[in-house]
């Protein structure tokens, strides 16, 4: 099926049943409708297998497109998100827009948004308010929305009742389509809407800019098809779906050739790799096989689901390598039961079981965390587990969240005995423990030396260099300039909770 057979394929199955209240509501507000989001289409995973295009490419009509034009981005929530930007950025350099840092200066804003909970959403909803003043002054100016919320049905409603200011809203599967939907909102007065709800294929061959040239992402996987019941990605991003090896790697061989000392690829749930391929056993762990072989420094990987950790990977991280000693590892909550009502598929003796595991492999192995609290109906004892099984990894770092129900996720419908000000103050007692936790990981690096990659300037002092170690420390150090974009060895003189100060002592890797 090409493009746009699908395209009308889908809008055939928009029309029927499952989604007449959406279209009903949509033809109320405007005219150009492509495709409106329905959360539960998203939900029915096709059994269709998945199609790889490489052959993208900007059409003639529309190569001129951008002359005269700039184009800006603001990027909400996870590298996923930031990635898909340097792709759209890439379709815009290739349209000839050139890009701008202010909004001001801008013919193109788009904000590449995250729906993983409300205040993420809020902060958009107030973005395009204040874009508004904008939109007045400037009406030639285009507005869009893309990335999570423009797959829920409620948002694009939203939108349509009271942010006239944007014209256009496309979804996560349709960024390869942003030419012809840039096209329809400059022919068009209303709001183009193009937002398909089940997944896409595999596009290969987008062009990227890449912010910076030191460090790179890359996606092995799209999607997530565990639902969690708090989740909402399994919607908003569609069904699991691999990339081809052969297509990782030799971008992973491109980033290294072209000097990047670190990449680190990206999918929703990076252990699940290659479950969908049908001709081929192939996992992460045989990927990272093969890319610990690629000379590139530094190789990283985000974000593991722990039920789907094999032997295999472990066997690989353990070969060390440019392979990085840190794991991130969400694991949500401490508690089975809480785990069990979550769907996490794990429990918590099975996730230290995990975790012992891979330290017994890896005896240098650091690890960090997600974790949601007030769950619906979490207990305090249930809490109490998660404190523990905290100490118990001895997690470096944490990501700690509370609970926020997401429209469409079967945990929203939980009905929920704890109170706002009880997760308020368990989130601030999870925070106190991390908070002592990472200063006391922080402090075992008094005196020592250690390997930094040099990302630039500190951003609170111009004279201070900032980087990496290998498990994620960020370090900060005087030296010359000239270290920036290499692997130095920095000697640690202060610690901090979230940070190391240091001086270098030499550089270990030039920049090809
Ligand atoms: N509420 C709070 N936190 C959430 N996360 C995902 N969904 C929700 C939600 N509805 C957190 C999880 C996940 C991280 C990216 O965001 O901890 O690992
Ligand atoms: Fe969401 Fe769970 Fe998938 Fe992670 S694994 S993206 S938390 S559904």
């Amino acid at each position: 099926m090409n493009e746009k057979q699908r395209l009308e394929a889908q809008q055939v199955e928009s029309t029927n049943s499952s989604d007449k209240k959406s279209a009903k509501d949509y033809s109320q507000y405007f005219e150009t409708v492509l495709q409106a989001p329905s959360l539960k289409d998203a939900k029915k995973r096709g059994k269709e297998e998945v199609k790889y295009h490489s052959d993208f490419q900007i059409s003639e009509q529309f190569r001129n497109m951008g002359d005269g034009r700039k184009f800006y981005i603001r990027t909400y929530g996870c590298q996923m998100n930031e990635h898909d930007t340097e792709v759209m950025a890439g379709i815009f350099m290739a349209l000839g827009y050139e890009i701008t840092s202010t909004v001001e200066d801008a013919n193109v804003i788009l904000l590449n948004t995250c729906a993983i909970r409300e205040n993420a959403e809020n902060k958009v909803f107030g973005e395009l308010g204040h874009l508004k003043t904008l939109k007045k002054e400037r009406p030639d100016l285009l507005i869009g929305v893309c990335g999570c919320m423009s797959q829920e049905e409620s948002v694009v409603n939203k939108i349509l009742k009271t942010y006239q200011q944007v014209d256009m809203v496309f979804g996560t599967h349709n960024i390869h389509r942003l030419p012809n939907i840039l096209h329809e909102a400059y022919m068009s007065k209303e709001t183009v809407i193009e937002v398909w709800s089940k997944e896409g294929d595999v596009i290969e061959n987008l062009p990227k800019v890449r912010r910076g040239n030191i460090k790179g992402w890359v996606n092995i996987m799209y999607g997530c098809d565990k639902f969690c019941t708090y989740c909402i990605v399994p919607y908003t991003r569609g069904k699991e779906r691999s990339r081809r090896p052969e297509d990782v790697i030799q971008e992973v061989r491109q980033l290294a050739a072209q000097g990047y000392q670190e990449i680190t690829l990206l999918g929703q749930n990076v252990n699940a790799y290659g479950k969908d391929f049908e001709d081929i056993q192939y996992g992460l762990g045989e990927l990272m096989q093969e890319i610990r072989k690629i000379d590139i420094p530094r190789v990283r990987f985000m974000t593991s689901h722990p039920r789907d950790f094999d032997d295999r990977l472990i066997e690989v991280l353990a070969s060390g390598g440019n392979l990085m000693n840190h794991i991130h590892l969400p694991v949500q909550s401490g508690s089975t039961e809480v785990l069990k009502i979550m769907a996490r598929k794990y429990t918590r003796e099975q996730y230290l079981e995990l975790v012992a595991k891979i330290k017994a492999a890896i005896p240098d192995v650091s690890f960090t965390t997600d974790i949601i609290v007030g769950y619906p109906n979490e207990t305090e004892e249930q809490f109490e587990e998660t404190m523990s099984l905290y100490r118990e990894v001895g997690f470096e770092t944490a990501y700690t969240f509370i609970y926020s129900p997401r429209e469409g996720t079967p945990a929203a419908k939980m009905e929920d005995n704890v109170p706002m000000e009880v997760k308020k103050e368990r989130l601030q007692r999870l925070n106190s423990l991390v908070n002592e936790m990472s200063a006391a990981a922080m402090k075992k690096y008094e005196g020592q030396i250690v390997e930094v990659l040099v990302e630039g300037e500190s951003k609170y002092n111009p004279e201070v260099l900032a980087g990496y170690t290998s498990k994620s420390k960020l370090v900060n150090f005087k030296a010359p300039k000239t270290a920036i974009g290499k692997i130095v060895k920095v000697r640690i003189t202060e610690t901090k909770t979230w940070s190391l100060n240091g001086e270098m002592v030499e550089e270990l890797v030039e920049v090809n």
